[in-house]
């Protein structure tokens, strides 16, 4: 071999040598990197799981086996209240108020007789009678004790306070609700709860009925769930005024919530043996997927704007970062008004008309919610920090056919039993509803009643899940 050859050779090996040399220190390099990433991405994936795992620990959606619950033995103490519940404008018929105005302005199915209830409330009393309810929550109506302003109709308050006779008469205790989504066209038109001004048309009304009744009633409630009528009326458009701006619905929610504050203070002190409280809706919001940290976001700001905002008012005197001081503590008890939980994520149906989502092993209800009676407990734990009694002033099913009531009834009293069990002040259940009524945007298409009514004639006829409350009351009141 030539000394040339083994040069080049030489050469060429060094050269090999510092090519192999370099890619091995790319490679190695590039190794290096993905590493890095693939780590970033562990780490990334590991706080995301436990973050999410987390969240499913501390916010879990409880689902009870009810296939193994014995629904039919129901233990309630012996001082239990067992009632139903209306709305004035649900069953009355012929009232002229924000309602019927935006029936017709929004072609909406219109309310008209109703249950014709203010020509037949003697019978339907009758039908209390019959169910064996100790209590009857029912609302009076503004538009027609005031239809215009400062016009008061002394007609329509002899009216109801022949009802609340009638009742006591008849061993039933009433409870009155003052505002339930329905007022007068003139407190409407100057912008109704929008307008904070106006706050003191409904605090001067409600003081000014309240002695006419409040010798015989001693239960009040001063608004119907100022969530879903400011969310419905001026978020979703689905309710009066119909407007779609969530900013406008979180002031109107404030107004109510203010206006509830006064209400009850001014009726504390007209009578302050009298016990005051508002009817709460408690809509719990799960995430739809529970992996989904957007999904979870949502649940949070939706069950702050729909839940804690109102009960932070109540606790702390403080509603979306602003003072409502007269709200704290302004409430003797805490009425709960439960339906249902709704799975959450970022892109919620903005109108109730589109089919909810559910758990597959749930049973879909009329309305297109889920029947979830475990939502009752968790709703009670919101309540819960306001340490005041829980009046449940609302619980039911729309089901024309009463093929779900009877379980749906039976599942939450089983849940209320065993919650009173556990030590929760609950005081009493009130069945929504007594009878078929007009359900707001839905009309007449959703049938909410223990007993059935025939528009066509009025006749009422008792539900078998109407006999199987009845049957619960007996047993309880022996
Ligand atoms: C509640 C409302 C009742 C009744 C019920 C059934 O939100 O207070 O008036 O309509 O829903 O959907």
């Amino acid at each position: 071999m030539s000394a040339d050859t083994s040069t080049t050779k030489f050469r060429h090996n060094t050269a090999d040598n510092q090519v192999s040399h370099h890619t091995k220190l790319d490679n190695s390099f590039y190794c290096i990197k993905s590493m890095q990433w693939l780590l970033v991405i562990g780490i990334i994936v590991l706080l995301y799981s436990s973050l999410v795992g987390l969240l499913n620990i501390l916010f879990p959606e409880k689902h009870l086996d009810w296939d193994n619950i014995n629904t039919d033995v129901l233990n309630f103490p012996e001082t239990f209240t067992w009632g139903v519940a209306t709305a004035a404008h649900q069953i009355e018929g012929h009232n002229v108020n924000n309602w019927t105005q935006f029936e017709d302005r929004e072609n909406k199915e219109s309310s008209g007789s109703a249950c014709d209830h203010w020509n037949r409330w003697q019978d339907d009393h009758n039908l209390l009678v019959e169910l064996g309810v100790s209590s009857y929550r029912f609302s009076i109506e503004w538009s027609r004790i005031e239809p215009n302003q400062g016009d008061w109709n002394e007609d329509a308050i002899q009216v109801y306070s022949d009802m609340i006779d009638s009742l006591i008469s008849k061993g039933i205790e009433p409870m009155i609700t003052l505002h339930h989504f329905s007022h007068p066209i003139w407190f409407e038109e100057k912008g109704g709860f929008y307008q904070q001004q106006n706050i003191s048309y409904f605090v001067d009304y409600c003081s000014r009925i309240f002695p006419y009744f409040s010798d015989r009633v001693n239960k009040w409630c001063t608004v119907n769930e100022p969530d879903v009528f400011s969310i419905m009326g001026y978020h979703m458009g689905m309710f009066p005024p119909g407007l779609r701006s969530p900013l406008k619905a979180i002031r109107v929610m404030k107004n109510v919530m203010v206006a509830h504050g006064e209400v009850y203070h001014r009726l504390k002190h007209l009578n302050p043996n009298s016990y005051v409280g508002l009817a709460k809706n408690v809509t719990i919001f799960d995430p739809y997927r529970r992996w989904n940290l957007l999904h979870w976001l949502t649940t949070f700001a939706l069950n702050y704007i729909w839940n804690g905002a109102i009960i932070s008012a109540l606790s702390r005197g403080k509603m979306y970062g602003k003072s409502v001081t007269k709200v704290k503590n302004s409430a003797d008890f805490i009425g709960l008004n439960y339906y249902t939980h709704v799975l959450t994520s970022p892109f919620l149906p903005q109108t109730t008309e589109i089919d909810l989502p559910s758990r597959s092993h749930e049973t879909v209800t009329e309305f297109g919610y889920p029947m979830y009676a475990e939502g009752l407990e968790r709703a009670t734990k919101w309540l819960n920090k306001l340490a005041i009694p829980i009046e449940i002033t609302e619980n039911g099913v729309a089901d024309g056919e009463d093929s779900l009531r009877p379980t749906h009834l039976k599942r939450h009293l089983w849940v209320i039993a065993d919650l009173i069990a556990k030590g929760v002040d609950i005081r009493s259940y009130y069945h929504w509803s007594l009878m078929d009524n007009f359900e707001w945007a839905e009309g007449y298409s959703m049938r909410f009643g223990l007993y059935h009514v025939d528009y066509e004639n009025q006749q009422r006829t008792l539900r078998n899940s109407g006999k199987t409350y009845q049957q619960i009351i007996s047993r309880h009141n022996k």
